[in-house]
């Protein structure tokens, strides 16, 4: 399937380019970037491009899909993902990384997120998109809450990092709620 471009006021989603691929690998395999939302793992820069060449065409890969980009610039500044989170329910999930630090908190991470929201409803007609982060992460948690996800649970000591266990919020939110939620100005 093609990986459209999307795109808002501020922020573009585009598919990887080779010309991105260093840049995406370091983020990725950089754990004080990803160790709040993932198990830490080192991978070969050759099975990470692979992973992303093939991630249009397999739903449950957790490979990047999109690489974010400031459009005035251009500039690459993140990446964000989907997949199929679970293999018998209808749930996907999404997942998003500023790897650039200094452009976080600007509104850039919320942008992004709402444009992939907003595809996985409209182009991949799902019911539901889901999240999860740490509870401890709330530049996660309230970039979710401010585009109407609900918080549906915890799991406790559900991910490792910084050797400890940590509790996970799972978030979501339906087509119908997307579709009605406030509209900022
Ligand atoms: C999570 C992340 C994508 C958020 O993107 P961002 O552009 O920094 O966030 P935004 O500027 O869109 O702000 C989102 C919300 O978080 C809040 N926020 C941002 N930085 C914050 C901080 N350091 N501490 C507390 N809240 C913060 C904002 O105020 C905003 O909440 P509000 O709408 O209630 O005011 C980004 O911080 C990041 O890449 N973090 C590292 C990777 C990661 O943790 N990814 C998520 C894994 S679940």
């Amino acid at each position: 399937m093609p990986v459209p471009l999307l795109e808002g006021p501020n922020i573009r989603l585009r598919a990887p380019r080779n010309a991105d691929l260093l840049t995406l690998f370091n983020w990725y395999n950089d754990p004080e970037t990803v160790a709040p939302f993932d198990r830490f793992s080192v991978d070969r820069f050759e099975d990470f491009a692979r992973d992303v060449a093939e991630a249009p065409e397999d739903p449950r890969s957790l490979a990047p899909r999109f690489v974010v980009e400031r459009k005035e610039g251009p500039h690459v500044i993140g990446f964000v993902g989907h997949y199929q989170a679970h293999p018998v329910l209808t749930l996907t999930d999404v997942w998003y990384v500023l790897g650039e630090i200094a452009e976080r908190g600007k509104g850039h991470g919320r942008e992004a997120v709402g444009l992939l929201v907003d595809y996985l409803f409209h182009d991949l007609a799902l019911p539901r998109v889901g999240a999860t982060c740490d509870t401890a992460n709330a530049p996660s948690y309230k970039l979710l809450e401010r585009l109407g996800f609900r918080r549906e649970g915890t799991l406790r000591s559900a991910l490792f990092h910084h050797s400890a266990w940590h509790d996970v919020a799972l978030y979501g939110i339906t087509k119908g709620e997307w579709a009605s939620r406030p509209r900022e100005a």
